[in-house]
């Protein structure tokens, strides 16, 4: 199979933040990669912006740092990364008043692809869109990265969507959420879409349920502050997990083009329904050895948030009537791995008896680790003693089917940026999608905080607590096991 990576048009990427945490162990070493691999042109120009006063040599051995830490050392040598960093400028900038702007301005060139990356506190970015926008730096055509988390709650979530929106058209914005950059993500469209095996049978008729989790071995420490005002269910649930529930439910856009597909996952997050309190189990972990606890870990002993959730959730429309999706995450779990599984009904009749019952087929899809999906079929055990039924996977992990290729992946991060600078927002959220999830979300929080449930604990390395069990036991189902 041959390579076909197609460079990008030349581009200035300013990074706002360009010091911080995700500069330095996503953004910056993503970029590198792509540079590795020819995707991204001699002629770009990243500019770190951030507060502190240093010069570019200062800040190209930060980014050196970034590279040596953070690029396995096959995909790196001093050449390579010379040249990178010729690429690399820096300029000190105070977000909220009036140095380093007009440098900025003198730095970007008029004649190239201009994309700006908020990678700061959702607070600044107000003035700093401003600021491009008064001082001319942002032309018409310039893209603006935000990340998550995008709001708090709806009425953050519009105030953020109105304060963006006084400088920059929609069509300008890319909401960043990495689960969408992910390799077997977009993937699942492409099964669905681009095979006619699966979708006639993706519907109520046939599917039993679904199931996603995404399972940490992580646990909060050092995140604590952000993590405790958050939880699962903002954290992970309103982006990660609502946006792989819409690419499973959604129905077919008619092309693969940012607004058509986005208009169908906004379609699902509207069909949802309200979660009924009984279908929410929430949990939080306990501590081990000398492991510390949710409650140490977020440095508040009275915490009532959670660091596991599991709710079963209803689509309310005509494919998906009848048809629940159970979704969990939760960290300090036994494994890490995200997965989603489509449960099949049994076959309406067993020509074989008690043995030819409940075989219902399974595809699960792998995000991580060992990309890839599985197809659990039922076959005749081999050999003689007549017709004894057996369970096998019908195995495809990309890393074996793609060789080479597969290793070869872009991250979530970097293959998002290069959408970015192609201009393309298929994978990213638009405000109303956001604004959606929201109002979904809100009810769900407010309705436990009313009823003052506390998260149940948890023992580390296990499946969360055992109500989340029971979720799916109740209903006569069984979550698959958390297995890396
Ligand atoms: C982030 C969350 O968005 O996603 C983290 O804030 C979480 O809490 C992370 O650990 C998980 O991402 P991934 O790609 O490691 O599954």
């Amino acid at each position: 199979m041959v390579s076909r990576v197609i460079p990008v048009d030349p581009f200035d990427l300013v990074i706002f933040g360009g010091t911080g945490d995700l500069a330095r162990r996503k953004i910056l070493p993503g970029l590198y990669r792509r540079f590795w691999d020819g995707q991204m042109p001699r002629d770009a120009h990243v500019i770190g912006a951030a507060r502190t006063a240093q010069d570019d040599a200062g800040y190209r051995q930060f980014v050196r740092e970034a590279i040596e830490t953070f690029v396995a050392p096959d995909k790196r040598d001093a050449e390579t990364i010379e040249a990178f960093l010729a690429m690399v400028r820096y300029v000190a900038v105070d977000a909220t008043g009036t140095e380093g702007w007009d440098t900025l301005a003198a730095m970007v060139r008029p004649d190239t692809i201009h994309a700006f990356y908020f990678s700061v506190s959702p607070s600044l970015f107000g003035g700093i869109a401003e600021r491009l926008h008064g001082h001319g730096i942002a032309t018409p055509d310039a893209r603006i990265v935000v990340e998550k988390p995008f709001g708090h709650d709806l009425a953050s979530a519009r105030e953020l969507n109105a304060t963006l929106a006084h400088s920059f058209d929609e069509h300008q914005i890319y909401r960043i959420d990495h689960y969408l950059g992910k390799e077997t993500v977009q993937n699942l469209m492409a099964v669905r879409f681009a095979n006619v095996l699966f979708e006639p049978l993706w519907n109520a008729q046939y599917v039993d349920h679904v199931q996603i989790t995404v399972a940490e071995t992580v646990g909060v420490e050092g995140r604590g502050a952000y993590y405790d005002k958050s939880g699962a269910m903002r954290d992970m649930v309103q982006n990660h997990l609502m946006q792989l529930l819409c690419l499973i439910a959604m129905e077919p856009p008619s092309r693969f083009e940012p607004d058509a597909v986005r208009d169908e996952k906004l379609k699902v997050i509207r069909a949802l329904d309200p979660v009924a309190p009984g279908d929410i189990v929430r949990g939080q972990y306990r501590g081990r050895d000398d492991e510390p606890g949710y409650l140490e870990a977020a440095e508040n002993p009275d915490s009532t948030t959670e660091s596991f959730v599991a709710m079963k959730v209803h689509v309310s429309n005509w494919r998906w009537a009848g048809t629940p999706f159970y979704m969990r995450t939760g960290k300090r779990l036994r494994a890490r791995v995200s997965e989603i599984a489509v449960v099949f009904k049994d076959p309406p009749h067993s020509i074989f008896g008690e043995d030819g019952k409940r075989r219902g087929n399974v595809l699960a899809i792998r995000l991580q680790p060992d990309e890839g999906m599985t197809m659990r079929v039922t076959i005749k055990e081999p050999g003689p003693g007549g017709m004894r039924l057996v369970e096998v996977p019908l195995d495809m992990s990309f890393a074996e089917a793609l060789g080479e290729h597969a290793a070869d992946m872009p991250d979530a991060y970097e293959r998002l940026i290069m959408d970015v600078i192609r201009g393309n927002q298929t994978l990213f959220m638009r405000g109303d999608e956001v604004e959606a999830a929201w109002a979904w979300t809100d009810p769900v929080i407010a309705g436990w905080e009313s009823r003052g449930d506390r998260p149940l604990p948890y023992d580390p390395g296990g499946a969360g607590p055992e109500d989340a069990l029971m979720l799916l036991h109740r209903d006569g189902r069984r979550w698959r096991e958390i297995e890396g």
